[in-house]
């Protein structure tokens, strides 16, 4: 479905040494699959998101929706096939909650009953009620209820694709608990394609068919939980995995 192949970025700093964010990664998520990027902070996972979606150009390598180079693909409708959770909600703080997850619906032209029973079924997928959140803005919600929303609006097409970048993040226990559960549900209920974006390997052994561990731009190992687990790649993944095998 997605294919990384060879791709690096480097981002140039005024007066320093460019940053080589990732360097020479290749990554295949297949059709159906749900693929986790784990690695610490700065490793190069949102950059990896925004390669696929066309946010972000490779300085070299390719990267592949379907067969057709990115590069070649018309931006926006690409964007409608990839629903996209961006870290930490990136609403738009102008509209409201209905606004910003009807938004993308609204762009396709449809009519406004359709529209606003599309958002009633969101809000409800993500446990917010649309009469008493659908008319607050952002800064009138808790980070997680902004997470949330982010969440409903990235399904609203029900594209074939979903990029999630730490949906779970900010979320309470019982909260990330609940919306864990029902991503397996999501999971199931289609074919969907997601690739998913976390810091915590518990949440990635449980959720993902697959495990990309990236470590300073560098893909370090892609496997499942038992072979990031059994056959560790390197020290490194020995001992990123080790808190979890311990636990
Ligand atoms: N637009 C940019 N311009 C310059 N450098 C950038 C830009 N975006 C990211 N970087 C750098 O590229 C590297 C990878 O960033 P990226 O956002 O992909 O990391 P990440 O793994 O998502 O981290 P986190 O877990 O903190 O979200 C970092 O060193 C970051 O500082
Ligand atoms: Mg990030």
């Amino acid at each position: 479905m997605i294919r990384l192949d060879d791709v690096s970025v480097r981002f140039e700093h005024a007066g320093a040494n460019a940053v080589a964010a990732l360097a020479g990664v290749s990554l295949e998520v297949a059709h159906g699959e749900t693929l986790c990027l784990i690695g610490g902070s700065g490793s190069g996972k949102t950059t990896c998101l925004r390669l696929m979606n066309r946010l972000q150009a490779p300085s070299s390598g390719r990267v592949l929706f379907r067969r057709d180079d990115v590069a070649q693909l018309d931006p926006i409708r690409l964007r409608r096939s990839m629903g996209y959770v961006i870290q930490e909600g990136g609403l738009f703080p102008h509209l409201d909650v209905r606004a910003n997850v009807g938004l993308l619906c609204e762009l396709e032209g449809w009519d406004r009953a359709r529209i606003a029973s599309r958002v009633d079924e969101l809000l409800e997928l993500v446990r917010l009620p649309a009469s008493d959140y659908g008319e607050r803005f952002p800064a009138e919600l808790s980070g997680g209820e902004r997470q949330r929303v982010g969440i409903a609006r990235a399904f609203a097409l029900d594209p074939p694709v979903v990029l999630m970048d730490e949906p779970f993040g900010a979320l309470d226990p019982l909260t990330r608990e609940h919306l864990q559960r029902e991503f397996q549900g999501w999971k199931s209920a289609s074919d969907r394609t997601f690739v998913l974006v976390s810091h915590d390997l518990r949440e990635a052994f449980e959720l993902a068919d697959r495990i990309a561990l990236l470590r300073a731009g560098l893909l370090v190992q892609v496997g499942t939980a038992s072979d990031l687990l059994e056959r560790p790649a390197d020290d490194y993944v020995a001992t990123f995995t080790a808190s979890f095998a311990g636990a």
